[in-house]
């Protein structure tokens, strides 16, 4: 017998098809919605009409009065709990139901309990609040604007809407580099908030048994973990009478990592009437109301030599957190790793200054496929060498189509640094972001793998086990993956900013090298060789100097239960919690041509090129597919998605009809090469994550096409979305086109 072929067993490079996808395209996915307890009632959530009001009086009185009601929660209930408020992922507080004011439009004010969800809603309008309207802020210019009424009166010593003020980088090399410019080049922009909009809105169902003490709460939550620790903290529960599941989820792109007032409030009824409690979000309040994405203002200058070098880039940014400042991010970086801004570029100088302020909006910032603020900085890099390469009068195509219609290339590239941490610079709220994997051979050689982290669609059942077939040769099939149950998973920081690969990913193969090992020591047993005398080959130990002489993993793993040598442990299993020793830089190039109708504004993508360096690939197919993916969010971001405020601070474009989603009409063709691969230095199998590539560079890859379709009319930049009338008012009135909220309330 020799090694055997690894594509055959679905290990690393095989395109494996999802195995998750038996169960996802026969109906039979298993959803937080899908979940039925006994006794279960329902939770609503009644929202705030308003952006910014003082709350005068709640008055629950007739909601109490409905048949079918068991309890109404209010602000000033949870307060007595010490619940009205709960700490962010950024060290700030975030109400839970509001007590004094509302801050945003869609902000949670008070919930109904009820049989079923239809009565719990209809509870909710019987609940009179009296509010006493207060001047809405929504852009960080309005919040810094004197006399500018202080959003967060609620904390100690805030007398001004600023969040933060942080700076990186080398100010006085900069101011150097910028002296010796021949050309100063500079962009003003806004990368416009962005929801995720996943499939599936945010739900949970709690579960409180009085006699066993013990809580359950089913939720979607993209870092289980994280959310145990934080209910423990909060709700002063113990930590080990806590399981949090994660069943399927059906899409999170970042929006499933906050903690939300939902699931606090339904645990909250949960132990109240210690029955189980389920809340499952609407739509618009899934728009409104969590975690959005940008939201960033951006004056951007760029020190050149008239051939082309670039001395040094100065970048001021102001970021719009909403309400509260509930980003996703390591407690070291105030705006993310914002500054890896020029990665892609060999730049001498650079200083960035970043200011956060409160508005009233939703919390803003959090992530939407990119965490930790890398998508904007890419996108002001691309943006930022685009106008700078028009400056220099190197970047044109002057070629103009046939039909009168404008041709323009676009290229954005990209490199991200993916897999926080490592725990040396990498936490959140303290707690360290290592990952872990946990695998479990039975004695017939087949297995079992758990990891902390959490799919929510990216193929992780799939993918393990191929890193366990590339490691000790069982093949994928014979290995069983789960994810999202606290009472069975190791310890892990859950699936956000690409992490799973470099971290999870990682620690699925030290997890099989320990195995690998223990089942080297059985196999020398079984040879009566001694273990320096046994070679590996994929599936198979033998002796060194008799080839034909070996044994299979699988009679290891049946030898680990049956015939284990003289005081050895039996069993084969083990864990690995895994701290990558760096990040993995992933990079790409994105090229587009764009057709552009100067009498619509309309435009069309030509061709789209994507060429993806994600390291080895583990599952080829699976990789595409998030290529493709994430081209298409960029698209849509570029072209047609729209979610903003107007004066009053009202939601516009908070529904399906305005804020577009791409069908497969819309979307263009992508081709996609896969010719460069750089595996990572320190990946122990030379993986580097993918999820976020394409979303990161994609878009300014569409808007520099664009850009430079209409180069000749000198207009420098149009915010995103690319909407026609946007782009045929550039054309038409040679001016920049601003995006940036307030917009009229009829646009
Ligand atoms: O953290 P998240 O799962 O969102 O992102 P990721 O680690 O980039 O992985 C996305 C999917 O692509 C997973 O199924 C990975 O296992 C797969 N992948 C791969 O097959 N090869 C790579 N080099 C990177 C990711």
């Amino acid at each position: 017998m020799t090694a055997l072929d690894e594509i055959k067993i679905g290990g690393l490079g095989a395109s494996r098809k999802r195995v998750e996808d038996n169960r996802f395209i026969r109906g039979k996915g298993n959803y937080t919605d899908d979940i039925v307890l006994p006794g279960m009632l329902h939770m609503e959530i009644l929202r705030s009409p308003l952006a910014h009001a003082r709350i005068v009086s709640i008055d629950t009185s007739r909601a109490w009065q409905i048949p079918g009601v068991h309890l109404v929660l209010t602000g000033e209930m949870m307060a007595t709990r010490n619940l009205a408020w709960m700490p962010t992922l950024s060290y700030d507080t975030q109400a839970v139901l509001a007590t004094d004011k509302v801050r945003f439009q869609g902000q949670e004010v008070a919930c109904v309990i009820a049989d079923d969800p239809y009565i719990a809603k209809d509870a909710c309008e019987a609940i009179d609040v009296e509010y006493e309207p207060l001047p809405p802020i929504v852009n960080p210019e309005q919040a810094l604007a004197d006399g500018a009424p202080v959003i967060r009166d609620d904390k100690e010593g805030q007398d001004s809407n600023v969040i933060f003020n942080w700076e990186v980088g080398d100010a006085a090399g900069t101011e150097r580099a910028f002296a010796q410019a021949d050309k100063i080049s500079r962009l003003r922009l806004h990368y416009p908030r962005s929801h995720p909009s996943p499939i599936e809105c945010c739900g949970s169902i709690a579960d409180f048994n009085r006699a066993t003490s013990k809580l359950t709460v089913y939720m979607t939550t993209q870092a289980p973990h994280i959310i145990r620790a934080a209910v423990a903290l909060v709700a002063e529960l113990p930590e080990h009478m806590i399981r949090i599941i994660s069943p399927d989820i059906g899409g999170g792109f970042g929006n499933k990592v906050p903690v939300y007032p939902g699931y606090v409030c339904s645990i909250l009824a949960s132990i109240l009437l210690e029955r189980p409690v389920k809340w499952i979000e609407d739509k618009s309040g899934n728009l409104i109301s969590t975690g959005f994405a940008r939201d960033i203002y951006l004056d951007g200058e760029l020190a050149l030599r008239s051939d082309g070098k670039i001395l040094g880039v100065r970048m001021h940014v102001d970021s719009d957190h909403g309400a509260f400042f509930s980003d996703a991010q390591p407690s070291k970086f105030k705006i993310g790793l914002l500054h890896s801004a020029f990665a892609c570029y060999n730049i001498p100088a650079g200083h960035i200054t970043a200011r956060g302020t409160y508005t009233n909006k939703a919390p803003g910032g959090v992530a939407y496929r990119c965490s930790f603020r890398v998508t904007e900085a890419m996108f002001f890099q691309e943006r930022m060498i685009q106008a700078a390469a028009h400056d220099l009068g190197m970047g044109q195509q002057a070629e103009a189509k046939a039909r009168g219609r404008l041709l323009g290339l676009g290229i954005s590239t990209m490199t991200e640094p993916l897999g926080a941490g490592n725990s040396r610079e990498y936490d959140i709220l303290g707690i360290k972001m290592f990952d872990s994997a946990d695998l479990k051979v039975h004695m017939t050689g087949k297995a079992i793998l758990r990891t902390g982290a959490k799919t929510q669609g990216q193929g992780h059942e799939t993918t393990w086990a191929q890193i366990v077939a590339h490691e000790l040769g069982i093949p994928a099939e014979d290995v069983v993956v789960e994810e999202g149950d606290t009472d069975t998973a190791p310890f892990g920081m859950g699936t956000y900013a690409s992490r799973s690969t470099p971290v999870a990913g990682a620690a699925v193969a030290m997890v099989s090298r320990k195995i690998r090992a223990k089942a080297r020591k059985l196999a020398a047993h079984l040879l009566e060789v001694s273990e320096e005398d046994v070679e590996w080959e994929l599936g198979r130990f033998y002796v060194r100097s008799a080839p034909d002489r070996g044994v299979t993993i699988q009679e290891c793993a049946m030898a680990a239960y049956s015939n284990m040598p003289d005081g050895m442990e039996p069993g084969l299993e083990n864990t690995a919690y895994y701290d990558p020793p760096n990040l993995t830089w992933p990079f790409a190039v994105y090229i587009v041509t764009v057709e552009v109708d100067p009498e619509t504004g309309v435009w069309d993508v030509l061709n789209m090129v994507a060429v993806d360096d994600c390291g080895v690939r583990i599952n080829p197919m699976i990789v595409e597919g998030q290529i493709m993916g994430g081209l298409t969010e960029a698209y849509a971001m570029a072209n047609m998605q729209f979610i903003t405020f107007d004066a009053e601070g009202n939601c516009v474009g908070s529904n399906y009809m305005d804020y577009l989603l791409p069908t497969a009409w819309e979307t263009p063709g992508y081709e996609l090469h896969s010719e460069v691969v750089t595996p990572s230095p320190h990946h122990p199998i030379g993986a580097k994550g993918v999820g976020e590539c394409a979303a990161v560079g994609g878009p300014a890859a569409f808007v520099n096409a664009v850009m430079d379709a209409i180069a000749d009319t000198g207009v420098r930049n149009i915010d995103m979305p690319l909407l026609p009338d946007r782009v045929w008012e550039a054309i038409t009135k040679r001016h920049d086109v601003s995006g940036a909220p307030p917009v009229r309330s009829d646009d």
